[in-house]
């Protein structure tokens, strides 16, 4: 068996993954096209998959949501990432997604959570992949908004809508002030994540833990910066959901087989990490591929790769009844 039929048949779960990010060039073509929504000049839909930061990457992720429309375009885009997930060998996912861009271009949450929601059981009948959602923050926008996105998203709260997670651009826009809207949404029963130390500062990691409460890091990287904060990680079982390939697209880390790459420094240091995707078709990759990826350019062997699966399925938020079925 080689790497990557060895990475598929890896028993794993994605936690970090984006709706919006999961959409594969040709439907957000056909989409686009449906929804009569402007894209800029291309010769091939997959052009306009290219970008070498977060600032531009976000921008065609806008471009993809604004492309969604209604409950069916929901349905399908939902369908086929879940679907992806489950080809590359995941068994189990828990997934972002953007409400609050769909909001901006008119779209009720109703209409978002029905295409999704349907989706969801969908691809548990259709291919036995259990899944569930979080509904992220856009840290870009105002603190009132993020107050109001999680008014709207709490009545759908579920144990298929299980937490909330803060992603866009992080560094201008810091974990902290996000304080009392993470408060409200833990009092409320919602699991919590945040992306920090991506573009920020292991100060975002630290306090995304002490006033944000959240039990996981997206992406992390910076926590190598502070040794200190990184001997409290290991203590406490946090879990970082590293994404290799997002790394070397939109962070200035772009070398997976340097000394100094932060996922290599992270696993040195004993770090609990996650392999996850980030954007699969927007990074043109998918879970099993970031599982050799990493095998490869870090030289990692195929136990330390059956350990990171085992981390991706003991740090999602799982009942443990469930769990134990998986292992
Ligand atoms: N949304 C999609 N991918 C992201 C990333 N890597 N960082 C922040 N927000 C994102
Ligand atoms: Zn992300």
């Amino acid at each position: 068996m080689d790497l990557d039929q060895f990475a598929r048949a890896l028993p794993k779960a994605e936690l970090h993954l984006h709706l919006a990010g999961a959409v594969n060039a040709q439907t957000f073509l056909k989409l686009a096209r449906k929804n009569n929504v402007p894209l800029p000049p291309f010769q091939h839909i997959e052009d306009l998959y290219r970008y070498d930061n977060l600032v531009d990457f976000l921008q065609i992720y806008d471009l993809v949501a604004r492309s969604v429309v209604d409950a069916d375009d929901f349905h399908l885009i939902t369908y086929e990432a879940l679907a992806h997930v489950a080809k590359a060998g995941g068994r189990y996912a828990e997934f972002f997604f953007s409400p609050q861009v769909h909001q901006d271009a008119g779209i009720s949450y109703e209409t978002m959570f029905s295409g999704l929601l349907k989706a969801m059981d969908d691809a548990e009948t259709d291919f036995g992949l259990v899944s569930r959602l979080i509904p992220a923050i856009n840290r870009e926008l105002t603190i009132d908004r993020s107050f109001e996105f999680l008014d709207r998203v709490l009545p759908f709260r579920s144990d298929k809508v299980i937490g909330i997670g803060l992603d866009y651009d992080e560094e201008p826009f810091p974990p902290a002030p996000f304080k009392p809207v993470y408060d409200k949404a833990k009092k409320a029963g919602m699991r919590l994540t945040a992306h920090a130390g991506e573009g920020g500062p292991a100060a975002n990691v630290r306090d995304a833990l002490d006033l944000l409460s959240v039990e996981r890091i997206d992406h992390g990287y910076r926590v190598i910066e502070d040794p200190e904060l990184v001997v409290r990680c290991i203590d406490d079982n946090i879990a970082f959901t590293v994404c290799p390939s997002s790394t070397v697209i939109l962070t200035h880390w772009r070398d997976l087989t340097a000394a100094d790459h932060p996922i290599r420094a992270m696993l040195d240091a004993g770090l609990k990490l996650v392999v996850d995707t980030d954007d699969p078709p927007m990074l043109q990759t998918d879970l099993a591929k970031e599982y050799r990826l990493l095998g490869e350019t870090m030289s990692l062997d195929r136990r330390t790769l059956a350990d990171l699966a085992l981390n991706s399925l003991d740090a999602a938020w799982l009942d443990d009844s469930v769990r134990r079925d998986w292992r």
